[in-house]
């Protein structure tokens, strides 16, 4: 069969062509379809950038507001499905709950999964998009024990979502639009990001034909890892560490040099930037503004440590050697945080910004002409050949 060749990791192995994403990590650029992620952060919204990376042109503004009212018809869940959220232990981790009812959503919309047919593609490329912030918001809401609110049309998409996951049934909310815009940011930031662990298991799984909803479910169970989206819970627990501990930051990251206890600088370091990530420069700048505006004593705190963190790793020759830098998750957390969300959400958050991505990469490798289901070799080690021994002559 050939000569392999053995790449763990796929450090250097493209498993597709796209046009999708650019990401030049020695010189920190991000581009969208071309447009660079500043740019695009400033000045778009996220549906739109939804869009842009599912179609690859920007709208024009009577066919994004089709988009647009198309997605906030479909934002209700089946009512048999929310009892589907309160179903698990409360307590249960929301990363979880999303992978399953993401995939659970294929047994209502049955009519949704043939991958090669492009109506019904679109239809559950617009189902996701509109329900899972729905989805998110109740097991919010589940875990802390609130009433489950329904989608309100008139409202806009992100604050809608702020509405369900923070609002009350007996009054209607005004939802701070610094706030709103904030996390509009905050998911462009995270829309798409080519072939990352979780993008590339959407691919993996949907290159079996397999519909749109398990392989994206697949990829809510990549990115719930600490190693990607689950950075950013694991990044506020250290920060919770460092300051209930009331260890000195130069203290921290002389464990993480150390790698005592396995210890990382989470939040740090990326296959692909060997430089600073250009998503990190602008979340610092919004965590800056986000914690001026709605800042606790507790965020401001944490803040400064996460900026000496910053500032003690980037002086040191063990992060400068490796090119280790501030990656997206590094201060998201902060942000989430003083919007009110759990640590335990913070990670759901990430699915989200990444599901036009997931859903883009899904479409292009469906109509890619080159496709064919994925199925990576291996370099055999173990024994050559041996013969079965019955077990009672074993000792
Ligand atoms: N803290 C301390 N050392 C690190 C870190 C870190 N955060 N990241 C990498 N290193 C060291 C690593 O120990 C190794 O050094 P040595 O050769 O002496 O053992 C060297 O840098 C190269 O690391 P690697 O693990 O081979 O790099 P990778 O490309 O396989 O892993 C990574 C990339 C993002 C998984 C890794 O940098 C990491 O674990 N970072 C912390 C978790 C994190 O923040 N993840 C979010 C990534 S960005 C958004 C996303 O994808 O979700």
């Amino acid at each position: 069969t050939g000569l392999v060749t053995l790449d763990p990791g796929f450090t250097n192995t493209a498993a597709c062509t796209s046009e999708i994403t650019y990401i030049d990590g020695a010189a920190g650029i991000l581009r969208y379809r071309g447009y660079p992620i500043e740019e695009l952060a400033k000045s778009s919204t996220f549906l739109e950038v939804a869009y842009l990376l599912i179609n690859g042109e920007l709208p024009d503004p009577d066919t994004f507001e089709r988009f647009e009212r198309r997605i906030g018809r479909h934002r209700l869940l089946h009512e048999d499905f929310r009892s589907f959220f309160t179903s698990f232990p409360s307590s249960g981790h929301p990363m979880a709950i999303l992978q399953a009812g993401i995939a659970g959503l294929a047994t209502y919309y049955e009519d949704t999964l043939n991958p090669h047919d492009p109506y019904e593609t679109e239809l559950a490329t617009v189902l996701l998009l509109s329900k899972m912030p729905t989805m998110i918001s109740y097991i919010a809401r589940r875990a802390i024990g609130l009433p489950l609110l329904y989608p309100d049309p008139k409202r806009g998409y992100v604050e809608d979502f702020l509405n369900m996951t923070f609002g009350m049934p007996y009054q209607a909310s005004d939802i701070d639009p610094t706030v709103v815009r904030a996390l509009d940011m905050l998911l462009i930031l995270h829309a798409d990001h080519e072939q990352n662990c979780s993008t590339s298991t959407v691919r993996l799984v949907g290159s079996s034909d397999a519909n749109l909803y398990a392989s994206v479910a697949a990829g809510v169970g990549a990115l719930s890892g600490p190693l990607h989206g689950g950075a950013n819970e694991a990044v506020l627990r250290m920060l919770d560490r460092i300051q209930s501990e009331g260890m000195s930051t130069t203290e921290f990251v002389r464990k993480v040099k150390n790698k005592e206890d396995g210890v990382r600088l989470m939040g740090f370091g990326h296959r692909v930037y060997k430089n600073y990530d250009p998503r990190a420069a602008l979340v610092k700048e919004t965590a800056h503004e986000v914690l001026a505006r709605l800042g606790s004593k507790d965020g401001d705190r944490k803040l400064e440590i996460a900026m000496e963190l910053e500032e003690v790793a980037l002086s040191d020759d063990y992060f400068i050697s490796r090119s280790l830098y501030p990656n997206v998750d590094f201060y998201t957390g902060l942000i989430y945080q003083a919007m009110g969300f759990p640590t335990k959400m913070f990670t759901p958050l990430f699915a989200l910004g990444r599901l036009p991505g997931w859903i883009a990469q899904y479409r292009e490798m469906m109509s890619d002409p080159a496709k064919r289901i994925g199925r990576p070799r291996q370099v055999y080690t173990g024994e050559v050949e041996r013969h079965y021994v019955a077990m009672h002559r074993r000792k």
